[in-house]
């Protein structure tokens, strides 16, 4: 009996593939890291031809622990947001490298957008920013930018990660789901339900290139049948913030959720009104069930999980990203140590893609304890500047459901609610962003009526984090922060 769901999470640095149970229950998951290429300062590639054969090794092993395709109902995807493939609709291949969500190499031509005053009307239809960070203007710049794609012509197609998997997997299905559309600047979210010719123009992307958007439980083709021994049906896909966001069923309007995974992202279901931000967020597609769309306010943050790899990989101070919540709790304090992760630039509030990050507060009495401490205050100073956005713009958190890799480190999600001096709820089983994509994917198949059914059914237990310190003491750590983060944005 086909009953068990494949989800395909692609993330920024690894191809993830986990098998669940209707119930939500985790089976099995398989995981290959691809490579990160930086070809110059603020650069940032993939090849998404070494993605989709990760993805392909990662899937059959999950059809295998299912006991074959047979025993699978559907395959969800969730995916890295922003990110856009160019590719041959012919052959499938990738025309250039996908040019990556953290990629700055249109910051000038956002700023000079910006300049001629065209961001109220894209923040009015897009609910986003003229910020490199979004795919629109990566999309535009290429197609000025790299000849083979314009000597492609009608053979070329675009579109962010999971429009190119789909793509592969049924053997040329040219779609994209609501909520990655509205990450791409390309799309009104709350007029038609298609790419806007206005913004199109704007960023010089012709619409022809893009995919068709459809809905985040519809059935949007099956895999070729030579994959996987039998065609699945493709029915769950939502970029990976919003597959946390329903993973962590906060569907109800002021539910919030922080996702620590590569970046940070916090989002607060807003319900079927679409949210205006005065405070620089962003308003995006939460979900779209058939025709029907709800939205969410968005703060995201770059640099997360990636700033503790870095502190490993890049300047070999940790041996594992573990050792980090050992090495903060051995510290009494962070000794006026303050790091300001602004590795690729700085994203919600401030929308800075030149700042450059900075540790602050160095003297002889400091060593790398204080410097892993800085780096997960880091994330609790970070989330309080947004929930002062957000209140700001009228949502003020009743509490923080986290989640993501990182959110497993105890001493992280303890700071998290006394800097926040809210109550942090953690499932225990943190990947809320698989298991948004099997509750969209087991709605898909009809294992549940509804999405909000399929969230009730399958989300596991959590575990919750109060608040614990005093007041003064959080005060002086905001005082440290603010003044460290004011050096970075002047
Ligand atoms: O918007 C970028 C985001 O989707 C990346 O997610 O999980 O790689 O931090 P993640």
């Amino acid at each position: 009996m086909a009953e068990k769901i494949i989800v395909i999470d692609e993330g920024t640095t690894s191809t993830r593939t986990m098998l669940f149970a209707a119930d939500g229950t985790p089976l099995g998951s398989a995981q290959r890291e691809f490579r990160q290429h930086y070809p110059a300062p603020g650069l940032v590639e993939h090849d998404a031809a070494e993605i989709w054969t990760a993805t392909l090794a990662c899937t059959r092993a999950m059809i295998d622990k299912a006991g074959g395709a047979d025993r699978v109902a559907a395959i969800g995807i969730t995916n890295q947001r922003e990110t856009v493939v160019f590719w041959d609709r012919a052959t499938g291949e990738p025309l250039a490298p996908a040019i990556v969500w953290q990629d700055r190499r249109t910051a000038a031509d956002c700023a000079a957008l910006k300049a001629a005053g065209h961001e109220p009307m894209v923040q009015a239809k897009s609910g986003l920013l003229l910020d490199p960070y979004f795919s629109g203007s990566k999309m535009g710049w290429a197609l000025k930018n790299w000849p083979q794609l314009r000597d492609a012509g009608d053979r070329l197609a675009v579109g962010t990660i999971e429009s190119y998997l789909v793509y592969r997997l049924t053997g040329g299905v040219h779609v994209t789901d609501a909520t990655n559309a509205s990450r791409t600047l390309l799309m009104a979210i709350d007029g038609a339900h298609g790419w806007d010719e206005g913004l199109c123009d704007l960023l010089g992307v012709p619409g022809t290139l893009l995919p068709e958007i459809t809905g985040c439980t519809t059935t949007v083709g099956t895999t070729v049948p030579d994959l996987f021994g039998r065609a699945i049906p493709i029915c769950g896909m939502a970029g990976d913030q919003q597959a946390a966001t329903i993973g962590q069923a906060c569907l109800a309007s002021g539910q919030t959720k922080a996702t620590f995974g590569t970046g940070a992202f916090i989002l607060s279901a807003s319900g079927p009104a679409r949210p205006h931000s005065a405070n620089r967020l962003l308003a995006t597609v939460l979900v779209q069930e058939g025709d029907a769309r709800s939205y969410a306010l968005e703060g995201s943050v770059f640099v997360a999980g990636s700033l503790i790899q870095w502190l490993r990989d890049g300047l070999g101070l940790l041996a594992s990203a573990g050792e980090s919540e050992g090495l903060a709790r051995s510290a009494a304090d962070n000794g006026g140590v303050y790091l300001v992760p602004a590795l690729s630039g700085l994203g919600a509030p401030h929308w800075r893609p030149d700042a450059l990050a900075a540790l602050s507060g160095l003297s002889f009495a400091s060593g790398k304890a204080h410097v892993a401490r800085a780096a997960l205050e880091a994330q609790a100073y970070q989330a309080h500047d947004l929930k002062s956005a957000f209140a700001a713009d009228g949502v003020d958190w009743a509490d923080l459901r986290i989640d993501g890799g990182m959110a497993a480190n105890d001493w992280m999600a303890q700071d998290l609610a006394d800097m926040l001096d809210l109550t942090v709820e953690r499932p225990d089983f943190v990947e809320s962003t698989a298991l948004g994509a099997a509750m969209l994917a087991a709605t898909g198949a009809g294992l549940y009526p509804h999405l909000a059914d399929a969230a009730a059914a399958m989300r596991g237990r959590t575990t919750r984090f109060t608040p614990a310190l005093d007041a003064q003491k959080r005060e002086a750590r905001l005082t440290g922060w603010r003044s460290a983060l004011a050096k970075v944005l002047s």
